[in-house]
């Protein structure tokens, strides 16, 4: 009895592992996968293994489905585990830290695949010669550190894929040219974006009759477009950009009439734009920046009704604007045409394009005055009209300070030679009452900082430099709630350093400036940082970092003890005025500071001790002042050059050569061209203005940059940013891999 009920147990065992329960081999293959995992999933230890998180099996009890996406898992993995699964069809383990290759046994057993998903995983090493499975669909690798080239016979079996995304990575040599030719019917979406691809963009696009995106941005590609692209006529996105591309965009173009993204930015492309580009009726994003286009731009673009994007900067388009008809693009969000050789007057109908947010039309040869008609671009928030030739900047201002939602104005180099606006109209004034980034510098503009900009609650950069300014600084700048970049140099201020610029709310305290979000600017602005030279785009206005600069002016008197309460500010040239009194102690209070310069001024006394606290500090310039003593030793100031302290005839100690104790005699040689090099220097290899298109308008338009890709860290011991090319930064990834 007892032995009967032992078997029935172990019969009915036997059977439900071959009925409900999985495979023992499956199971096993699980295991040894979880095995390598420092977490494995939860429920993985019961006997069923079909029943655990991720795994489907079908109705032979296969695992077919192993579905572990963005499930923090972090391990190896191995062909000698996932291998064994040979039923497998879908395979997700996306969004995870798995490293490992995947070697060629990763797939041989794996032939019933038809989803591959690894994209965000730490995964490295070179393909495998093929992807076995001919059911294969979608092929996601994105975002790994996989490396070498893509081997021609990857896709030989692969004549279902429809969708291959290898983005991200630090793939080599040539994009395969086989792909379209295996796997042509069904593919509809390509991404080979961000690798190191080079050659020609020769793929046989033409076969691709299923194609829809294709992707190849920010690689190494060079040549011309191949001509067969224009035979994939379904495709919807065309993105190349931070290429080496060149040639021109054939008319054949518009045999792509569901083409609704065309990203060229950063290559060499040139020629005329296709007249009748225009046809390509479902256009929304076009985006030519920064390459080479010339001739004018064709009429035919303005049938694009549905265009959401019209970015055209640096290039050579030429043409009077003022006879487009803008009316129709009632869509249009975002147009920049800057850095080009456009003349006329702004087009009044670019005016009836209600959605704009944006309008860029910086450097051209504009003309005329700005019309009240801009009033009626409601959602209007970045408008950047500098270094044109517009006139009556008091008529402007009195418009567009009407503008509710004008977040960014940046008239830099325009309006020459006019007076600062101000006068009865705009006392009463409650305008630009969201305006956070104001730019007037670079016009000569003549007279004093306007009263009405201390009603401007929520401005946070305000560039006034290199006008004729006089006057004093006025106290109410210390008193704007958001303010944290002042940049005043090269005017006529005179008066002394007001006390209250001291109380600078978002200059005072962490708790205070953290409250303020981060605001993301339409159109990116460009700048460079103080680590390199390089030339950067950001749309971040926190790419301005806290400063006051108010060097070359006329300002007397003593710098305020006060000045110590500025504990976020980073930058403090006060170069080049009248200020005399002792370097106040408290200037060591200002923990993030990396840049001090108090060169040419009339400062006196020694340098005090606690400056070498200032870790940050990365320019440090006395020059031509006053000090006397020795400098402070075995502190970071010695490592600055010696010209930092040079012209203080009474100043001793290293880095310069008098040693303290002698009495030397004074050697003080001011050489007044030194002060204009000096700030040439400051400039252009300090980024001591992130100004807007100032100096650095030049360097980017140098292409020894123009397919660098730029990308911001917080370095936690380096609190600056540094900007890295993908090149430098896929090396790294290398280098780790
Ligand atoms: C996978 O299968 C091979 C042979 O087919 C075997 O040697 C290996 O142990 C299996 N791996 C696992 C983890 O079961
Ligand atoms: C394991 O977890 C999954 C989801 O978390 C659940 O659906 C499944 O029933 C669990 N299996 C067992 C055997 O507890
Ligand atoms: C993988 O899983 C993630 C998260 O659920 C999902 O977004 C992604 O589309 C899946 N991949 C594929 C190829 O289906
Ligand atoms: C494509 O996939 C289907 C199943 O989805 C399959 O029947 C067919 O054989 C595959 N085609 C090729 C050429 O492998
Ligand atoms: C490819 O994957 C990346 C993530 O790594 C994603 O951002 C991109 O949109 C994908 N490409 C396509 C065409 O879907
Ligand atoms: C590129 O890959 C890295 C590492 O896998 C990832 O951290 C990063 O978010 C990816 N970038 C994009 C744009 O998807
Ligand atoms: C980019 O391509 C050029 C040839 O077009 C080659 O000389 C250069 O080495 C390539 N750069 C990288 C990083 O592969
Ligand atoms: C593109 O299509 C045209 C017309 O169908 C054909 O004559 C031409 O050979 C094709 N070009 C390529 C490169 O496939
Ligand atoms: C492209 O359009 C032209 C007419 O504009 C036509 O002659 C040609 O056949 C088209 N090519 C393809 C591949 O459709
Ligand atoms: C714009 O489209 C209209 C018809 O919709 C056409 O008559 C006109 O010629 C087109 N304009 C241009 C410049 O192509
Ligand atoms: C504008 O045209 C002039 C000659 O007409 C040329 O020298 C200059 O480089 C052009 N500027 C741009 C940005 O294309
Ligand atoms: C600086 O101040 C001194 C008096 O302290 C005065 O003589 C001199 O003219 C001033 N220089 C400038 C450039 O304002």
């Amino acid at each position: 009895m007892a032995h009967g009920f032992l078997l029935f147990l172990l019969f009915s065992y036997i059977i439900s592992t071959n009925i409900h329960a999985c495979k023992q081999t499956e199971r096993s293959s699980l295991l040894s996968f979880a095995s390598t995992l420092s977490s494995p999933p939860s429920n993985w230890t019961s006997f069923d293994c079909c029943r655990w998180k991720g795994i489907t099996c079908n109705q032979d009890a296969w695992v077919t489905h192993l579905l572990l996406p963005s499930q923090g898992l972090k391990g190896g993995i191995s062909p000698s585990s996932l291998g064994n699964l040979t039923h497998l069809t879908h395979l997700n383990l996306s969004h995870n830290s798995l490293y490992g290759s995947l070697e060629t046994q990763f797939f041989l057993s794996l032939n019933h695949l038809e989803i591959l998903d690894l994209s965000y995983n730490l995964l490295y090493g070179e393909l495998p010669l093929s992807l076995s499975s001919c059911n294969i669909q979608i092929v996601d690798l994105s975002s790994n550190h996989f490396l070498g080239a893509i081997p021609s016979s990857f896709f030989q079996q692969a004549s279902n894929l429809t969708s291959f995304n290898v983005s991200n990575n630090t793939f080599t040599g040539y994009i395969p040219s086989s792909i379209c030719l295996h796997s042509s019917p069904f593919l509809r979406l390509l991404d080979f974006s961000s690798n190191i691809f080079n050659g020609n963009v020769a793929l046989g696009l033409g076969k691709c009759s299923k194609l829809l995106v294709f992707r190849a941005g920010h690689n190494n590609l060079s040549g011309l477009l191949p001509e067969d692209i224009y035979n994939a006529t379904k495709l919807e996105e065309i993105s190349l950009p931070l290429n080496s591309l060149h040639g021109a965009i054939s008319d054949k173009i518009v045999n792509l009439t569901n083409l609704a993204i065309l990203d060229l930015d950063f290559n060499y492309f040139g020629g005329k734009l296709p007249l009748n580009m225009g046809k390509l009726s479902k256009l929304k994003i076009v985006t030519l920046d920064f390459n080479n286009f010339e001739g004018a731009l064709p009429s035919s673009l303005m049938n694009c009704t549905n265009l959401l994007e019209l970015r055209l900067g640096s290039n050579n388009l030429e043409g009077d604007i003022s006879k487009l008809d803008f009316s129709r693009l009632s869509q249009l969000t975002k147009l920049d045409m800057w850095n080009n050789n456009f003349t006329g007057t702004v087009p009044v109908s670019l005016y009836s394009c209600r959605s704009l947010k944006a309008i860029r039309l910086t450097r051209n040869h504009l003309e005329g005055q700005i019309h009240d008609e801009i009033l009626s671009l409601k959602s209007l928030s970045f408008l950047s009209l500098g270094y044109n030739r517009f006139t009556n900047l008091k008529g402007a201002m009195k418009i567009l300070m009407s503008c509710k939602s004008l977040h960014v104005l940046l008239l830099t180099g325009s309006f020459k030679g006019e007076g600062m606006p101000y006068g009865d109209d705009m006392v009463d004034f409650d305008g630009f009452q969201n305006l956070r980034f104001l730019s007037l510098a670079r016009s000569d503009l003549t007279g004093q900082i306007p009263v009405w900009l201390s009603k401007l609650k929520n401005l946070e950069v305000l560039q006034l430099g290199f006008n004729q300014i006089t006057g004093p600084i006025p106290s109410w700048l210390g008193t704007l709630p958001r303010l944290f970049y002042i940049s005043l140099p090269n005017n006529r201020i005179s008066g002394e350093f007001p006390r209250q610029i001291c109380r600078l709310p978002r200059l005072l305290y962490e708790p205070i400036a953290s409250q303020v979000e981060q605001y993301e600017i339409e159109l990116p602005v460009f700048g460079h940082s103080k680590t390199t030279t390089r030339t950067f785009p950001s749309q971040k206005l926190s790419f301005y970092r806290e400063w006051i600069d108010i060097a070359n002016n006329n300002i007397v008197g003593d710098i305020p003890t006060e000045i110590g309460q500025l504990h976020l500010l980073r930058g403090l040239a006060l170069s080049s005025n009248n200020l005399s009194g002792v370097i106040p102690d408290q200037i060591s209070n200002l923990k993030n500071l990396e840049i001090l310069d108090l060169s040419m001024n009339h400062l006196s006394g020694k340098i005090p001790l606690s400056l070498a606290s200032l870790n940050f500090l990365k320019y440090f310039n006395a020059s031509y002042n006053n000090l006397e003593g020795p400098i402070p030793t075995g502190t970071q100031l010695q490592s600055f050059n010696s010209s930092a302290f040079e012209g203080n005839s009474k100043l001793c100690g290293a880095p310069l050569p008098k040693k303290c104790g002698q009495d030397n005699k004074d050697n003080r040689d001011v050489d007044h061209g030194l002060h204009q090099l000096l700030w040439f220097y400051i400039f252009a290899t300090l980024g001591f203005i992130l100004g807007f298109w100032g100096v650095c308008g030049s360097l980017i338009i140098n292409k020894t940059w123009r397919y660098a890709y730029f990308r911001f860290m917080d370095n936690l011991q380096d609190k600056f940013y540094v900007m890295v090319t993908v090149r430098i930064n896929t090396m790294k990834r290398r280098l780790r891999g």
